[in-house]
């Protein structure tokens, strides 16, 4: 057995760690990436009284699967403005375009180069605080980022040590105000990570620890958070989950499950956490038959329990509910990350995924 664990990240966790960003930041001018949203203009007026004379612009153009016209445009405000360090306050969306932006606006690639070009980045990119407002993306601690191109419907991942946040502050009193079905979508796409780490081949004894404890986490606190948004305990629970199971994928990447999800994003416009949930449960099934160690784990935490936990928290578990029928099979198979594929415990062909799909059609 040999293996190695790297997190270069900072973790602040507890309600109201946002009071301890000042003492993180060295910078004179930052650019603070955010969404729209009242809530988070909230924070962010709080965040400026905290940082005090520092020069803070506010870029608030961010949707959900941000493009590389977005990252783009974020790196030339840093530039032109001479900021030093980047504060990233929102969803994976926003933590993950914040990082982009923060490492091209130093290696001076454009965003689309770097992500679907295969273009190298090998600087250093500016320090980076993410704030994450959800629980599940785990973007806070981890290298990776996933941008889109719209106009040709391509979703894509990318891995870099480079990405690391600096620091995660993380204050679960943000996500107080997350909806029902936000909740069960981001508490979705956490649980996809305990699981996919679990089972991809980098998997090893930390981010086994990690992995398992956020499952149960999950199954103990998902319906409880969506059924009770005000449940402050729920709440801190799953942000605890949440970056958890993001320590573990910043080391072995994620599954299966991931690969499979992109083209329902891209093409049917799932969230990320359903599109990930929708075959997870197919996906342990296949890897219990070729794994002792995922045959252990479903003893606990089966199939029949994730897809119990699915329905009860609303999420759609057919393809049917989403819209993809039987002869857009070809369409989702061409969509399949091949290299998040590859990271499965045991090899799954063209043909296994077919087998999948088929099951929850
Ligand atoms: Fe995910």
């Amino acid at each position: 057995m040999g293996w190695e664990f790297q997190l270069p990240t900072k973790i602040i966790f507890g309600r109201g760690s946002l009071t301890r960003l000042g003492e993180n930041v060295n910078a004179k001018k930052i650019l603070l990436v955010t969404g729209k949203g009242g809530f988070r203009e909230q924070v962010v007026k709080k965040i400026r009284k905290q940082l005090g004379n520092i020069e803070i612009t506010v870029y608030d153009r961010i949707e959900p699967n941000p493009t590389y016209q977005s990252i783009d445009e974020g790196a030339e405000i840093i530039e032109k403005n001479g900021c030093e360090m980047v504060i990233a306050l929102g969803g994976g969306s926003t933590i993950d375009a914040g990082k982009l932006m923060a490492s091209i606006a130093v290696n001076k690639v454009k965003a689309y180069d770097y992500v679907f070009e295969g273009k190298k980045i090998e600087k250093k990119g500016l320090p980076l605080i993410a704030i994450p407002t959800t629980a599940g993306t785990g973007s806070e601690v981890t290298p990776f980022a996933v941008i889109s191109d719209k106009e040709k419907k391509l979703k894509a991942p990318v891995r870099n040590r480079q990405l690391f946040p600096k620091v995660a502050v993380v204050d679960p009193e943000f996500t107080a105000s997350m909806p029902a079905e936000l909740t069960a979508n981001t508490g979705a796409d956490a649980l996809a990570h305990a699981l996919e780490a679990l089972w991809t081949k980098k998997a090893q004894p930390i981010t086994d620890y990690l992995a398992l404890r956020a499952v149960k986490i999950i199954f103990e606190n998902l319906k409880k958070a969506c059924e009770e948004p005000q449940n402050m305990e729920a709440r801190e629970e799953l942000s605890l989950a949440s970056l958890l199971a993001g320590m573990a994928i910043s080391n072995t990447g994620t599954g299966p499950a991931h690969a499979i999800s992109y083209p329902f994003t891209t093409h049917f416009g799932v969230p990320h956490g359903n599109a990930c949930s929708l075959t997870l449960p197919e996906v342990m099934e296949f890897n219990a038959l070729r794994s002792e160690k995922i045959n252990r784990i479903t003893q606990l935490y089966g199939p029949e329990r994730l897809r119990e936990l699915f329905k009860e928290v609303r999420l759609k578990t057919r393809l049917g509910e989403v819209g993809v029928k039987k002869e857009d099979m070809p369409l989702i198979l061409d969509g399949v990350v091949k290299s998040t594929l590859e990271m499965n415990i045991a090899e799954m062909k063209r043909e296994d995924i077919v087998e999948i799909l088929n099951k929850i059609l």
